[in-house]
């Protein structure tokens, strides 16, 4: 079982970026609800989906498809479960992945180990990204915790730069929240 005792924060940190690339698509700035009603819509069916079902992987590979196949530009939506100090790839949608990332390594590892939500804008100017696709160009990381016990992270990738921001922070959080609370037994 994870060993890693985390305190639980709440902070949300965006890596720096310099100016996009002028062959990289930047994203344009959310400036309505439309995310945060995506969210609340995402919330409604995560708890159908968990309704009834309390195996923790087949919660968790159908939290990850969920928001694959719902949350726009996104090419990669999944899980690393903390395991003796390290990352270790859960239910995912996307292309194969890395298996194991090092607690402070990557953008995985980095969270896990601040216990923090990171937006990275331009994912080529993370020092240390592990680049699992080469078709992502932004990624956003939700430590996910059973109590104040840091059990992992939920990842984010897309093709676009800027992909991500407050907004979609603040409701993936909601979800891994709500996905923990349902869990009666956490961890594969
Ligand atoms: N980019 C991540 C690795 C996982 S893949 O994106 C699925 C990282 O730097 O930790």
């Amino acid at each position: 079982m994870p060993v890693l005792t985390a305190t639980k924060k709440r902070k949300t940190k965006k890596a720096p970026t310099k100016k996009p690339s002028k062959k990289l698509k930047a994203a344009a700035p959310s400036k309505n609800n439309v995310k945060p009603k995506l969210y609340a819509s995402l919330v409604v069916q995560l708890l159908s989906l968990l309704k009834g079902e309390h195996d923790f992987i087949a919660n968790a590979a159908n939290f990850s498809a969920l928001l694959f196949s719902s949350l726009p530009n996104v090419n990669w939506a999944g899980f690393y479960f903390l395991k003796d100090d390290e990352l270790v790839l859960g239910p995912f949608q996307g292309n194969p992945a890395c298996a194991r990332i090092p607690l402070g390594k990557g953008v995985c590892g980095v969270a896990a180990q601040r216990v923090e939500t990171i937006i990275v804008p331009n994912v080529h100017e993370f020092p240390g990204h592990i680049a699992c696709d080469v078709a992502s160009n932004s990624e956003i990381v939700v430590p996910m915790f059973d109590g104040e016990r840091l059990i992992g992270v939920l990842d984010l990738d897309s093709p676009t730069i800027g992909r991500f921001d407050d907004q979609d922070a603040e409701g993936l959080n909601e979800l891994v929240t709500v996905f923990v609370a349902h869990e009666e037994r956490i961890g594969p």
